[in-house]
């Protein structure tokens, strides 16, 4: 996978959004930034609940702010997550994350940004995160 554009300015902006992560009960907070091909870049961050199970994720949450304002293309996400807040190692998105990107995004060329900081990342395609994935061209 080639390094994507941008991808300093998303680190950045990912990390910014761990402030915004409600977290109460994991304590695991993830924030993720979306590049959109028009330019754009949704950010996003993981909504728990008390009821657990409508959480959403720091990922989905950015796909769906995009796609709620009519964009549907994407180049790149970046991901980071950390206890607390602080990111110390790498935090790869859920699978159901990674079926929400197959919806929207070509395997081959989404990029995925799984970072700690500006030192250290690495970037992989969706296909290598979901081979064989299921998505909008199986039912066309
Ligand atoms: N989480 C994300 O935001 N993204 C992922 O891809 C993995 C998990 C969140 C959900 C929950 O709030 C917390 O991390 C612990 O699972």
């Amino acid at each position: 996978m080639k390094k994507p554009e941008r991808i300093e300015e998303l680190i950045d902006i990912a990390v910014r959004q761990l402030d915004y992560s409600y977290a109460p009960y994991s304590h695991f907070h993830v924030g993720a930034a979306l590049l959109a091909k028009n330019g754009e870049i949704y950010t996003g961050c993981n909504i728990e609940n008390a009821a657990y199970t409508p959480t959403i994720c720091a990922e989905r949450t950015a796909f769906f702010k995009a796609v709620s304002e009519g964009v549907r293309e994407f180049d790149a996400i970046c991901i980071v997550g950390g206890q607390n807040g602080v990111p110390t190692d790498s935090a790869g998105p859920c699978g159901v994350c990674r079926q929400v990107m197959m919806e929207f995004c070509d395997p081959e060329e989404f990029a995925i940004i799984v970072a700690v900081n500006q030192e250290k990342y690495e970037v992989y395609s969706l296909a290598e995160l979901l081979p064989v994935g299921f998505g909008p061209s199986n039912l066309a």
